[in-house]
């Protein structure tokens, strides 16, 4: 059973016992209906006191029954809670530390509730793409107001107890305890205080005000369209709502039918997708979650260039100390220099106190010696991406690391199994590839060597968590994960220029799909000589290899992006507005007179799905090359490190969605194109099976 029964004199306590939240299970949700018919039944027992264990009153659902007939069978929370409210004794919830979604509808079915301070409370079922389903759109308003339960709604956000108590007339707590400790003697007492009054109060009997509910319920809608485009619930979440103005059994169908309708929405699919995913890249298939870690009291960062000050900004924003280490001090006090004035951006913003800023650039020092690293638990490597110059680093730190020091390198392109083998000790060395910049970007990828320990992988997904990273583990290959499909992805954008389109064109019909931004836009952003010297590698390494020479005419133009005011498109000084160049348009233009083709028009779904496609392709080859070890891996790495829409679910779901067979024809369509890659666009294997035998790739 997960819920414990406790007499207590003529008080009976169930204590939701389902580790780690205590989530609403069904063994959970038989347990709370069995408990309160055994406390009904006792006639020596007069009001019930309703609690969790451990680390939460209740974090709602239990995720573990997602998608599984769990999550559908009888008890259903809404017949859970039917059996709070049909409780001839009184029921006190006694919450505290986590009261969340349906954890917060079970406690709003109690007759009573009292809450430890600092609990936090949400309905955070918006952040899924669904609505509270079990009552919390209609009992919420009636305890809390309709404004302040609107937004708590729509938003997802958690609120502490003690500021929802300290609203005035607000029900939700009938008492704020004075601390935790004290949470179940204080509820006891209370339950011996009401034990004998009735009526039961009922949320479901107190009537929803407001003033101008109306007028205030428009100006939700209107401000909910603007913020959430691409997705169905927000809206919802406030037509659920505003119908708790009107009769609660009313009410309580139009929640479950807007639920429901939710329930089936592609966005809700990708989000409870995305959900499940990011929790599940943490978890690494052959390493134990109870193997044991490695202490990251220090890091050393060599190199202090665009990377090396971005990755060191990490460690200190989690008052890890570091060092870092240059060759020369000019380059130093560069580094230093654009580490503190992003911090006195932040602080300029509020988003930094002041002597926070102290606090964080106290814990960093600087140095020219390797002796200074001889203590460090963790050293990265961000120097010059040459193999020649990665061996002599790692050759020094090899000979000063202390035994079992970490380290790692930032390389996004070399192999990592070569930069192990510089050293005596490669179960030591990981690839950790930061995205740019690297105090901004989510996205970590975590490159497993042939000879990586395992205790070091799972050192530095801990560890990733700690500076609030997705931390996604990805094989050794060119490229790693992101910038292997992006490679793809870049070569179809080219050949859709030969073919016809304009860059901007192209960039506006993938934002159209949801990208944060094209990949002309894009490659403005980030530099267009990037890909100019990878494309100079790959002629010498695959000769063969296809792909439009636009992108390296562009750059032989010296039109890098914005950092020389000229990219794909035109800047003005100062300004990121991406403006159509004349240029480029006539440079693109004598590239098609000069290869012979006559351009056509191509449709924004042609752009799209060959974009979309070619990633989802050379997924589905770094699924079979095991260089990731699962598709929701592929979906976190686009749509934390690449900008992929998140109501798309990532390149792989997003592929399932459409059905994994019109893929597949699609990309037979694109094979017959004799300005395209035929060979590229040969199904996967991994793909053509799955889409053959009907499957997704989850
Ligand atoms: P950068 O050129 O801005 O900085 C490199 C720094 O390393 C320079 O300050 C240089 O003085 C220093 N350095 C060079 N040799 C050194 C040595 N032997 N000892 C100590 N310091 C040395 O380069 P960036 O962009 O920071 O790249 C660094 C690494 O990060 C490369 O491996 C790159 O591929 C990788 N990376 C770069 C990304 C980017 O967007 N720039 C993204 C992800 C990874």
């Amino acid at each position: 059973m997960s819920a414990d029964y406790q007499k207590d004199g003529s008080i009976a306590v169930i204590t939701l016992n389902n580790p780690p939240v205590n989530g609403l299970g069904l063994s959970t949700r038989r347990a709370v209906v069995e408990l309160l018919e055994r406390a009904n039944a006792d006639a020596s027992i007069r009001a019930i006191v309703l609690t969790g264990a451990g680390k939460a009153f209740s974090g709602g659902a239990d995720i573990t029954e997602f998608g599984t007939d769990r999550a559908t069978q009888e008890p259903h929370l809404l017949s859970v809670i039917k059996a709070l409210e049909l409780s001839a004794k009184p029921v006190v919830a006694a919450i505290h530390s986590v009261c969340m979604g349906g954890g917060l509808e079970l406690a709003m079915g109690c007759h009573y509730r009292v809450a430890a301070p600092g609990t936090a409370v949400a309905l955070p079922e918006v952040k899924l793409g669904l609505l509270p389903g079990a009552g919390g759109t209609q009992r919420l308003p009636r305890l809390l107001g309709l404004e302040t339960a609107l937004n708590m709604v729509v938003s997802g956000e958690m609120v502490k107890s003690e500021m929802l108590a300290a609203i005035p007339g607000q029900k939700l707590f009938d008492q704020l305890t004075a601390s935790a400790e004290s949470l179940m003697a204080e509820a006891r007492a209370f339950a011996e205080k009401i034990a004998d009054q009735r009526p039961l109060p009922l949320v479901r009997d107190l009537p929803c005000k407001h003033p101008q509910a109306e007028a205030y319920l428009q100006f939700a809608r209107n401000m909910v369209k603007g913020m959430a485009k691409n997705f169905p619930a927000p809206g919802k979440c406030v037509d659920a709502v505003a119908a708790s103005v009107g009769k609660f059994d009313a009410g309580m169908q139009v929640e479950r039918e807007l639920f429901t309708q939710l329930m089936f929405t592609p966005e809700s699919r990708a989000l409870r997708h995305l959900f499940m995913a990011e929790r599940a890249a943490s978890k690494i298939a052959d390493v134990p979650s109870n193997t044991p870690i490695r202490e990251i009291r220090s890091v050393g960062v060599i190199g202090a260039g665009t990377m090396g000050g971005g990755i060191a900004m990490n460690f200190l924003n989690a008052g890890i100390p570091v060092t870092i280490l240059e060759t020369k001090q000019e380059a130093l006090d560069r580094g230093v220099a654009i580490i503190r004035k992003n911090y006195e951006a932040q602080v300029k913003k509020g988003k930094l106190k002041p002597e926070k800023y102290e606090e964080r650039i106290a814990l960093l020092k600087t140095t020219l010696s390797y002796d200074d690293l001889k203590q460090a638990d963790l050293i990265i490597e961000a120097v010059f991406e040459e193999l020649g110059v990665k061996e002599i680093v790692f050759k020094q730190l090899d000979a000063v690391a202390k035994p079992g020091a970490i380290l790692a390198s930032n390389t996004s392109t070399l192999d990592v199994d070569k930069i192990a083998a510089f050293t005596q000790r490669p179960q030591d060395v990981v690839g950790m590839h930061f995205f740019s910049p690297a105090n901004v970007m989510k996205l970590l990828e975590v490159v497993r060597g042939k000879h990586t320990a395992k205790d070091v992988l799972a050192t530095v997904m801990q560890l990733a968590k700690k500076i609030k990273k997705t931390a996604v583990v990805s094989g050794v290959c060119d490229g790693f994960i992101g910038n292997r499909m992006i490679e793809q992805y870049s070569r179809q954008a080219g050949f859709l220029l030969d073919e016809g389109a304009t860059p901007q064109q192209v960039d506006k019909a993938i934002e159209k799909f949801g990208f944060a931004m094209g990949p002309f836009r894009m490659g403005d952003l980030a530099g267009n000589d990037i890909g100019w010297a990878i494309r100079k590698r790959r002629a010498v390494e695959r000769a063969d290899m296809k792909y439009s020479r636009t992108a390296d005419k562009l750059c032989e133009l010296g039109r890098y992006g914005q950092k020389t005011g000229a990219g794909w498109y035109d800047y003005q000084a100062g300004k990121r507005d991406a403006i159509v160049s004349p240029v480029v348009t006539q440079m693109i233009e004598a590239h098609r007179a000069a290869e012979g083709i006559t351009p056509r028009k191509i449709s924004d779904e042609e752009i799209v799905q060959r974009l979309v496609f070619s990633l989802v392709n050379e997924g589905a080859h770094i699924l079979e090359d095991g260089i990731a070890g699962k598709s929701g891996d592929i979906d976190m790495v686009y749509l934390t490190g690449y900008g992929f829409p998140i109501h798309r679910g990532g390149p792989m779901h997003y592929a399932g969605e459409v059905g994994l067979i019109n893929v597949v024809q699609a990309m037979h369509r694109f094979a017959k194109n004799p300005r395209d890659d035929a060979a590229f666009w040969q199904p996967a294997p991994l793909l053509a099976r799955l889409a053959a035998e009907g499957k997704t790739f989850s």
